[in-house]
Formats: C-alpha cells, structure tokens, sequence
C-alpha cells in the first residue's frame, strides 16, 4: 500500500474534535487526506485538531453544527462543498446515554434518534448528491447494533436502525458509493466515566482496544476493494460474539 493511500482525498467526519472522532480525524490526515473537522460544541477542540492536521502538512477546516437540528444537518454539506469536494463520509457523532425503556423519555428518544440516525441519513444523501464516484460511507456503529439489548435504549435501537440503514444505503447507492459499518466494542470509557471495572470479563479478547486499531478498521474500510460494501466489521475484541 501507498505511504499516504488517501492523498488527494477530502474526509468529513462528525464528531471529529475529541476523543474517537478526533483520532479517526487524525489517521485520516496521516493517510493523506485533507480533513473537514465537524463539531458541535468543542470549538477549541476543535481548532487545536486543525491546528495539529496542518502540521501534518494536510488542509482541515472547521464546521460547527447541531446534528440534532435537521436544518442544521441538511445545510452542512452543501456549505462544505463550496470549499472542497468530500470524499470520504465518516458519520461518528452520537449520543450514548444510560437510559432503560422505563426511564427514557420521548425527548431522550427524540434526540437520540435525531443524532444517531437520522444526522446519518440526512449527510449520507447529501453527500451522494454531491459526490464523485469512488466516494466511500462509513457509519460508526457499536456491537450492540447487532445484538441489541435493554441498556442505553434508545441508543441502541438507533444503532441497530444505522447498521440496517448501512446495509440498505450500500445497495440504493451502488455502483457509486461505497457504504459500510465500523462496530466498535470497548475503545474509550464514555466521557462521564460511568463504566464498569467488570467491562473487560465479557470481551473475548479481555482488554480494552489498543492504540491504532480502531484507526487501522477505518483506514482499511477507506482503502479496501469497492467490491466490498454493506459489510459491518466489528473492532470489538470479539464482544458481539458471546
Ligand atoms: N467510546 C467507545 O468505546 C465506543 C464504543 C462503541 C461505539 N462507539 C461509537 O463511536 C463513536 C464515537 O464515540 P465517542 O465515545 O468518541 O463519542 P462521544 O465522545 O460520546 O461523542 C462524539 C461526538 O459527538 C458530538 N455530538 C454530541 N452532540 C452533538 C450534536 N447535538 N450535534 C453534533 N454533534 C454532536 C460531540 O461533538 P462536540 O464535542 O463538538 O459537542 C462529540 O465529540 C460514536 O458513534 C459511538 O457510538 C464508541
């Protein structure tokens, strides 16, 4: 492969000022592509990545946007476009919050269901509008997409429903664009450190994911032969398996 196999590529990915998002934004830039920098609320974060992508010698811009708000979601790319064709559609931004069907409200549904799914939806069909053939989708997902349980309810029939989604768009967008799925397991506790020192007991591979593999699931879906699509690769430790 290439030193940069993504040289002359430009990435959108949401969520992309911190924690998965920004080292998916990072690998991107290291693989050589250019780097739209999607964020909602983290505007330092955001900039410091633009910041650290154009020491790499690779362009980034930065956009902030509500993907709950679907006027919001509709306006991003078209505005985007203006400056840099996308290439590569990296849908990262989501909520993960510990509701039960009991406890979660319709508001908690309503949010979960805007973010999680239906921001995918909105930037993945205008990203097809707009771009060339050889244009690739990845949607992130969590192993609990395809084997949904009761935790974090709404968050998880909202993954199930983008892992569907993914299966669906592959074929509606075929022979153009790619569209596949990384279901990620135990990458990083969530950001409210509300995470169970047992996690590791139910992962195949009993550890956390290390440093870069999650970068390489990506690169590999961004470089991988575009007769592969509608394929979920787990990045799990092997979790959806027991
Ligand atoms: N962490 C894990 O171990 C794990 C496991 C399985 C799956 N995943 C999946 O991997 C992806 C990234 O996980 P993560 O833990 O890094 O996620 P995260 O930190 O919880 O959230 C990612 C980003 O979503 C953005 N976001 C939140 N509300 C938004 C809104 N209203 N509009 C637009 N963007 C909004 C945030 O951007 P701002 O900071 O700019 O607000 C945030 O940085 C997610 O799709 C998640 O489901 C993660």
């Amino acid at each position: 492969m290439p030193e940069e196999p993504l040289r002359g590529k430009t990435a959108l990915i949401t969520g992309a000022a911190r924690r998965i998002g920004r080292r998916l934004a990072l690998a991107c830039a290291r693989a050589g592509a250019d780097v739209v920098i999607h964020h909602a609320h983290s505007d330092f974060d955001a900039e410091s990545l633009r910041t650290e992508i154009n020491r790499l010698d690779r362009q980034a811009w930065v956009f902030k946007a509500d993907l709950t708000d679907s006027s919001h979601t509709e306006s991003l790319i078209p505005l985007i476009s203006r400056i840099a064709p996308i290439h590569f559609l990296i849908n990262n931004a989501a909520i993960f919050e510990p509701l039960t069907l009991d406890s979660a409200s319709l508001d908690d549904w309503n949010r979960h269901l805007a973010l999680n799914l239906t921001a995918p939806f909105l930037l993945s069909q205008a990203f097809a509008r707009q771009a060339e053939a050889g244009g690739r989708i990845v949607n992130i997902l969590d192993w609990r997409a395809l084997r949904p349980g009761a935790d974090h309810f709404p968050y998880t029939v909202s993954k199930s429903a983008l892992a569907a989604m993914t299966k669906s768009m592959a074929v509606a967008l075929a022979p153009r664009i790619t569209v596949n799925g990384l279901a990620l397991g135990a990458i990083l506790p969530p950001a409210d450190g509300n995470v169970s020192p047992e996690i590791t007991k139910n992962i195949p591979m009993k550890r956390w994911a290390a440093e870069g593999e999650i970068e390489q699931g990506l690169l590999f879906l961004l470089t991988c032969p575009a007769y592969i699509t509608g394929e979920i690769i787990h990045v799990d430790g092997g979790r959806h398996l027991v």
